[in-house]
């Protein structure tokens, strides 16, 4: 049982659900997520050796990296991210100091909610704050990004670990991933809410098929970067793209007008959101599904399925998946006084459909890092 008060610090990231803009960070463009009370914890106290050590409140495994070493510990199942965030914050030229860090994960692993990111994040933000220095949070993001690619493998975009750092509670971040510029946008929805449903399908193949799709992205631009002026398929409008378009062929061509489509539903989601346009918001996400499922293939039955079970409501005026894809969660559009009754289709529709049980999670839009000194 852990004992808050054995440690001498307590330090979150969060997990995330993007709203809108999905495989579009690594094309340069703008996202929309939201940070979640869904969160990674970390307490941690100085040990004064030359030693991280690291257990889990859900796990019974210990580990203990070498803060000399801290290049070598790929092959680590769970405390490679810790190993792999600590590595490049070191690298970056930051002091780690010994130290025992408990990790409390309230991000469901594998739920596409971005737990990867939240450990990161975390533990990059309790090792600065143990060894007493003050941090960026958007500096912590990158590093944190960094060991995501180059330690973990997956060639991620900065999505995930931006908005675990730099969230802040009510709002989504409207985040220009070309410039990281960001706006915080206030989530006010009126009458509806938004629900967060697990598809229970565990991730599968993300890693391959995710630096697949980038590769597809990368290929579209080289061919489009002979008809015009760009440096990310982000600058390229809906009209523009149709004009140049000619260059590129088969899936290809499909994965670029999706990228160029979805930027500009991130636009108009925004517009909508702020304009307090609930109905159009709602069409912007389905249409932001169905984009994920027919050009950039990334959904999968399962997630149709949701995606569907949830869309068929009456009291849903939206719904998409969330995330990488692959499995993972959808997020919906939900008027409050159907929230029950669609709670309980949705289970029965999707179960019915795929054999999967249905998760709702009890989560709402939080903090990024929140770091505290433990009293005693
Ligand atoms: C994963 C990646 C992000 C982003 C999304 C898709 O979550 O980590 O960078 O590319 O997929 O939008």
């Amino acid at each position: 049982m852990l004992n808050e008060k054995d440690y001498d610090y307590k330090v979150s990231a969060a997990g995330r659900v993007n709203l809108i803009g999905e495989h579009v960070d690594y094309c340069g463009g703008k996202v929309l997520p939201a940070a979640l009370t869904l969160k990674n914890t970390v307490y941690v106290r100085a040990n004064g050796t030359d030693k991280i050590n690291l257990s889990w409140t859900d796990l019974p495994d210990k580990v203990t990296l070498e803060i000399g070493k801290l290049d070598s510990y790929r092959d680590l199942k769970y405390a490679k991210y810790q190993a792999g965030s600590a590595y490049f914050w070191q690298k970056a030229g930051h002091e780690i100091i010994g130290c025992d860090m408990v990790q409390d994960c309230t991000v469901p692993f594998g739920s596409g909610l971005s737990s990867s990111a939240a450990i990161e994040v975390s533990t990059i933000a309790a090792l600065a704050t143990v060894a007493g220095e003050e941090f960026d949070p958007v500096e912590v993001a990158l590093l944190s990004q960094k060991a995501e690619r180059e330690y973990t493998g997956v060639n991620c975009g900065i999505m995930d670990q931006y908005i675990s750092a730099c969230g802040k509670a009510g709002c989504a971040v409207l985040l220009d991933c070309k410039t990281l510029a960001r706006e915080y946008v206030p989530v006010e929805l009126g009458d509806c809410v938004l629900v967060i449903t697990g598809s229970n399908k565990p991730h599968n193949l993300v890693e391959s098929k995710y630096n697949e799709r980038r590769e597809e992205t990368e290929q579209a631009l080289a061919a489009l970067k002979t008809k015009a002026e760009i440096s990310c398929l982000a600058d390229l409008s809906p009209a523009g793209f149709e004009k140049i378009c000619g260059v590129l062929g088969g899936k290809v061509l499909d994965r670029a007008r999706h990228v160029v489509e979805e930027c500009e539903r991130v636009r108009l989601a925004t517009a909508a959101m702020r304009a307090g346009d609930t109905v159009s918001l709602g069409a912007l996400l389905n249409a932001s599904h169905a984009s994920l499922r027919d050009l950039y293939e990334v959904t999968g039955k399962e997630l149709d399925a949701l995606a569907a079970a949830a869309q068929s409501h009456p009291a849903c005026l939206g719904s998409r998946m969330t995330g990488a894809g692959f499995g993972g969660c959808t997020v919906s559009l939900v008027k409050k006084d159907g929230l029950k009754d669609f709670e309980a289709h949705v289970a029965k529709e999707y179960e019915r459909a795929t054999g999967y049980p249905a998760s709702f999670y009890d989560a709402t839009l939080g903090d990024g890092i929140i770091a505290e000194k433990i009293k005693k």
